[in-house]
This record gives C-alpha cells, sequence and structure tokens, in this order.
C-alpha cells in the first residue's frame, strides 16, 4: 500500500473542531506549498453529495458509498490534485479521507464494499483524530444551520468507537496516528496541532 509522504488527513466525528483547525492552519500558514482541502471535495460531484446529505432527497447507502469514492478518485488522480501536490514537494492537509467512508458507509451499508471500493487509494503519512464525547460535539453543532442525516447521538458514538477500532490498523499499515483531545478549548487545540505540524516540518 503506498504510502504518500506530504499527506496528513484530520478524521473525527462531526462537530469534533476539525473544520475550524483547518481554517486556522489557513490562517497562520500562507505559504504556497501547502495546499488545505476536505472531503466531500468542492467539486461539482463533491457538491452534489453534500446536497443529497443535506435534503429530504435519498439514494441506497451503497450509492453514496460509491460517490464518496467517486468524489476521492478525482481529488487524488485529476491534474493539480493531491497525488500531483504530493509529488511536486507540496504538503496537503485533508479534512476527511478514507476512514470516513469505513466508519460512516461501513455503518450505513457494510464494511466489504467501503474496503473494496477505497482499497487501491494511496494511504496519508499522518492521520490525526480528534476525539470528542458525542454529547459535546452535538451540542456544538446545535448552533448551526444545517444538520446532516449522521449528526444523531446513538449513530455519532458508534462513529467514534468505529474510529477507535480502525484506527490501529492504519498504524499497522504504516501510517502515523495522532490522538488529539478535541473536547479542549479551540485554543488548546491548535497548540497541539501546532505542535504536530511543526513535527512535520510545515
Ligand atoms: P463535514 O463537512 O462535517 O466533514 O461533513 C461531511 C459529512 O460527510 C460527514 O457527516 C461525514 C460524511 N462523510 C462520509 O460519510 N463518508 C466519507 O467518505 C466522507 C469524506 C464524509
Amino acid at each position: 500500500m503506498t504510502i504518500l509522504p506530504n499527506f496528513i488527513v484530520f478524521e473525527g466525528g462531526d462537530g469534533s473542531g476539525r473544520t475550524t483547525q483547518l481554517q486556522l492552519i489557513a490562517e497562520y500558514h500562507t505559504t504556497k506549498k501547502l495546499w488545505i482541502t476536505a472531503e466531500p471535495t468542492d467539486s461539482p460531484l463533491g457538491c452534489f453529495i453534500r446536497e443529497l446529505l443535506h435534503s429530504e432527497l435519498t439514494v441506497q447507502p451503497e450509492t453514496l458509498a460509491m460517490l464518496f469514492a467517486a468524489d476521492r478518485h478525482e481529488h487524488l488522480y485529476a491534474p493539480n490534485g493531491i497525488i500531483e501536490r504530493c509529488s511536486r514537494g507540496e504538503t496537503v492537509i485533508c479534512d476527511r479521507y478514507i476512514l470516513s467512508s469505513l466508519v460512516y458507509q461501513g455503518l450505513t451499508c457494510g464494511e466489504s464494499l467501503p474496503v473494496s471500493l477505497n482499497k487501491n487509494f494511496p494511504l496519508p503519512s499522518l492521520i490525526v483524530f480528534f476525539d470528542i464525547d458525542p454529547a459535546q460535539a452535538l451540542a456544538r453543532i446545535g448552533n448551526r444551520l444545517v444538520k446532516d442525516s449522521y449528526e444523531q447521538y446513538a449513530f455519532q458514538t458508534q462513529i467514534r468507537e468505529r474510529y477507535r477500532r480502525l484506527l490501529p490498523h492504519y498504524a499497522k499499515k504504516g501510517c502515523c496516528i495522532t490522538t488529539v483531545n478535541a473536547a479542549e478549548t479551540v485554543e488548546e487545540v491548535q497548540k497541539t496541532v501546532q505542535k504536530l505540524l511543526n513535527h512535520a516540518s510545515i
């Protein structure tokens, strides 16, 4: 399994503060050699996925798993995508990646489809897991206007358990895994994240 050396992924349940931290990183690191990105992406396909998550329109969970994988394929292999940027020496930090599919779609459509859809994608060198009690995370989300269908307590509890169960497998595959206590204040989490990035020379 290929590991992309300059590729860092932030993972965690909904409301775990990943996106806030990425915004802060973007403010402090304005170098052209850093690309901060997210999945679902902001491509038409990614926007369509977000629309599906936020609307009454439903598709089969398997269809959603395939859409996430298709969006990821484009994100990786399209011109100026993750692979191209990493190979020209840029660092890429991505909000969510393969593990999100294994965790979320693993719960909604069983393990085998997301595993097979994602098995050939390269792995990040570092996964930062934002760990937080789902009750606290959902209280944060309560302030947001748009909620998606996955944001319920029981579901988020299963999401957390699943992350914790799957992360060690990625350590065995050669990814470096770091768990951040996402229940801390934004400033405290920011300090921890910054230390990690310094360690990764960013
Ligand atoms: P976010 O903008 O908070 O990251 O929300 C995106 C939602 O999409 C979140 O509920 C998790 C879900 N998701 C999956 O179910 N599978 C995936 O592969 C990805 C990238 C996201």
